[in-house]
C-alpha cells in the first residue's frame, strides 16, 4: 500500500513538472491577458474558464489519439451555418406539415452545404455536385430537407450508389483520382447524362455555396388534414445573384483556395451578409401521376416548370455561424427518414434506398446513440422505446416501461401520425425501365441553356474528358452524347479533340 502510493505521488509529480502547461486550472482560470488576447471574437477564441482533462495527463493524450472519426463516405467536406425559416405563403391545403402551415411561421433550421466526392480536405470547386442539407427544429420533431444543387441524380436504382461513388473517388490500385472510372460508369449508364451535363453547366458551378440553388431531387407525398395526397418536389432558391464561376476559375481555385465555399458562407454571415434562399414546391397530382407519359419518380428526370409551376412557400435566413465545428458540422447527421406527419415517403425508390442509408452510415460514423447529440436533438420531447447503447446521454427512458405493449401507462404510438395508405398495382420485381432516355436532357438543351452558356458547358466537359483514356471517351460519345442528338455528338467531339490538341500542346512546351 504505502509504497505504491508513494510511487505514484512521485510519478505524478514528475509528470506535471514535465508538462507545467497541463496544470489544472479552476473555473476562474482564465488570465485577463489571456480573456484580452481572446477576445471572444467569433471565428477566433472564445474566453472560456478549462479544467483539466482528469487528473491523470494519460486522458488528454488519449483522447487526442481518438479525436478523428470516420468521415462522411460521401459528402465528407462541407460547412454548415444555423438560420430561421419562415413561412410566406400557406400550404395547408397541401400538407398538414405545421412548419409550413401559417403565414410568418418560423422555425429553427441548420443547413450544411458539401461537395459529394472528395475527402476531407477536398475542393470546394471539384467538378462534382454539391448537397444542400437542411435540418428543420420542428414542434413535430426535426425534419430533414437532404437535397443536391442539381435537381436530377445520376441513377435510378439504388443498389447503384456504391459504384456511382466509388467511380468519383480514387483508383483502388495508385489512390490517384482517375477521371476515367467516373466517365467508364456514366458510359456503361446512359441514365446519368442529364446529371452529368447539370453538373458542366452553370448550374453545376455556382459561386459559392451561397448561389447555389437547392432540389429535393425527389418527390414526396404531401399529406392535408383530410387526408388528401398530392406528390411534391421542393426546390431552393438562392437570393443571392452572381455570375456561375468558368471552369478555369473553378480549377484555379482548387489549388489556391481548396477553403473557398466554405469561407464565403462563413465571412458572409460573420459581416452581417445573411444569405437567404426562397423555398418552393412543384406539385403533381395522383391522376397526373398515373397518366405521367414516364414514371415520375424517377429521379433521372426533372419536372419541368413550364407543367410543374413553382409556388413559393417559405423563406430561408442563415445568420449564425457555428462555433464549434466538430460539434455541429461534422457530427451533424441528416436523414430522409426524418419526415414530420404530413409529409411521406413518395412511391420513389431511390428515397427508399435512402430511407436506410443515412441513419446505418451515421451508427458507424457518430455511434447508435448520435441523435441525443446536441446538434441532432429535437426541440420537442421524444417518448419512444429505445434505450441503452454506447454514449447513451440523458436519463434513458427513466422508470418508465421499455416494452411494449405494457399496462403500465408506457408511450402510445399516436395514430394521427399513421401514414395515408393507397393502392398499387403491377408486377414487383427489380427491372430497369426502358422508357426514353434523353427526352428531358434535349428538352434541357433546348429550352433552358443559352448559346453562351451551351459553349462553357461544352469546354467544361472536354477539359474533364481529356483525362479519361480514349476508349473510354469514344464509348461516352456513342452511349451518353450521340444519343441526345447527332449535332450535340458532333459539337462533343470537336470541343474534345481541341482540348487533347491543346494539352498535348502544353505539356510539350
Ligand atoms: C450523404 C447515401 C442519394 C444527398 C449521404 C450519406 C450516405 C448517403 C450514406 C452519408 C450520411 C452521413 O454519414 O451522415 C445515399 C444513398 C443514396 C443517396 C444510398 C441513393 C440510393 C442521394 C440523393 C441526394 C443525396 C438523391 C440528393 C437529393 C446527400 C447529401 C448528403 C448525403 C446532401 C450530405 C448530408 C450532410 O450534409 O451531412 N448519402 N445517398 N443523396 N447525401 Fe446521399
Amino acid at each position: 500500500g504505502m509504497y505504491n502510493t508513494f510511487t505514484m505521488r512521485s510519478h505524478f509529480t514528475q509528470i506535471l513538472y514535465m508538462f507545467p502547461h497541463s496544470t489544472v486550472v479552476n473555473n476562474n482560470g482564465v488570465s485577463p491577458a489571456q480573456s484580452q488576447l481572446f477576445d471572444g471574437k467569433s471565428g477566433y477564441w472564445n474566453p472560456r474558464t478549462y479544467s483539466h482533462a482528469g487528473l491523470f495527463p494519460h486522458r488528454k493524450l488519449a483522447t487526442f489519439n481518438r479525436e478523428r472519426i470516420p468521415e462522411r463516405v460521401v459528402h465528407a467536406k462541407g460547412g454548415g451555418a444555423h438560420g430561421e425559416f419562415v413561412v410566406t405563403n400557406d400550404i395547408s391545403r397541401f400538407t398538414k406539415a405545421k412548419l409550413f402551415n401559417g403565414v410568418g411561421k418560423k422555425t429553427r433550421c441548420f443547413a450544411r452545404f458539401s461537395t459529394v466526392g472528395g475527402n476531407l480536405g477536398s475542393a470546394d470547386t471539384a467538378v462534382d455536385p454539391h448537397g444542400f442539407a437542411v435540418k428543420f427544429y420542428t414542434e413535430d420533431g426535426n425534419y430533414d430537407l437532404v437535397g443536391n444543387n442539381i435537381e436530377v441524380f445520376p441513377i435510378r436504382d439504388p443498389m447503384l450508389f456504391s459504384d456511382l461513388n466509388r467511380s468519383r473517388k480514387r483508383n483502388p490500385s495508385t489512390n490517384l483520382q482517375d477521371q476515367t472510372m467516373w466517365w467508364d460508369f456514366v458510359q456503361g449508364r446512359p441514365e446519368s447524362t442529364f446529371h452529368a451535363l447539370q453538373i458542366f453547366s452553370d448550374i453545376g458551378r455556382a459561386h459559392g455555396f451561397r448561389r447555389m440553388n437547392g432540389s429535393s431531387v425527389h418527390a414526396f407525398k404531401f399529406v392535408n388534414s383530410r387526408g388528401d395526397i398530392v406528390f411534391a418536389k421542393l426546390q431552393w432558391r438562392s437570393q443571392q445573384q452572381a455570375p456561375a464561376l468558368t471552369f478555369q476559375q473553378a480549377n484555379t481555385l482548387q489549388g489556391t483556395n481548396p477553403d473557398y465555399f466554405v469561407q464565403d458562407l462563413y465571412d458572409s454571415i460573420e459581416n452581417r451578409n445573411y444569405p437567404s434562399w426562397l423555398l418552393y414546391i412543384q406539385l403533381m397530382t395522383v391522376e397526373q401521376a398515373q397518366s405521367y407519359p414516364r414514371n415520375p419518380f424517377d429521379i433521372t428526370r426533372n419536372w419541368r416548370e413550364e407543367e410543374f409551376q413553382l409556388i413559393e412557400l417559405g423563406r430561408m435566413t442563415l445568420n449564425r455561424n457555428p462555433t464549434n465545428y466538430f460539434a455541429e458540422v461534422e457530427q451533424a447527421a441528416f436523414a430522409v427518414s426524418n419526415l414530420v406527419p404530413g409529409i411521406e415517403p413518395s412511391p420513389d425508390r431511390m428515397m427508399h434506398g435512402r430511407l436506410l442509408a443515412y441513419q446505418d452510415a451515421q451508427r458507424y460514423r457518430l455511434g447508435t446513440n448520435f441523435p441525443q447529440l446536441p446538434i441532432n436533438s429535437p426541440i420537442v420531447e421524444v417518448n419512444s422505446y429505445i434505450r441503452d447503447g454506447k454514449a447513451c446521454y440523458g436519463d434513458n427512458g427513466g422508470g418508465s416501461p421499455n416494452y411494449w405493449p405494457n399496462s403500465f401507462g408506457g408511450h402510445q404510438a399516436d395514430p394521427g401520425v399513421a401514414h395515408v395508405s393507397f393502392s398499387v398495382s403491377g408486377v414487383v420485381d427489380r427491372f430497369d425501365i426502358p422508357e426514353d432516355e434523353f427526352v428531358e436532357t434535349r428538352w434541357f438543351l433546348e429550352r433552358d441553356v443559352t448559346p453562351a452558356g451551351r459553349q462553357r458547358m461544352l469546354e467544361a466537359i472536354a477539359d474533364h474528358l481529356k483525362n479519361a483514356r480514349p476508349e473510354v471517351q469514344a464509348r461516352v460519345l456513342q452511349n451518353n452524347f450521340y444519343p441526345i442528338s447527332r449535332e450535340f455528338g458532333d459539337a462533343v467531339s470537336a470541343e474534345l479533340q481541341k482540348a487533347i490538341r491543346n494539352a498535348n500542346k502544353s505539356y510539350k512546351k
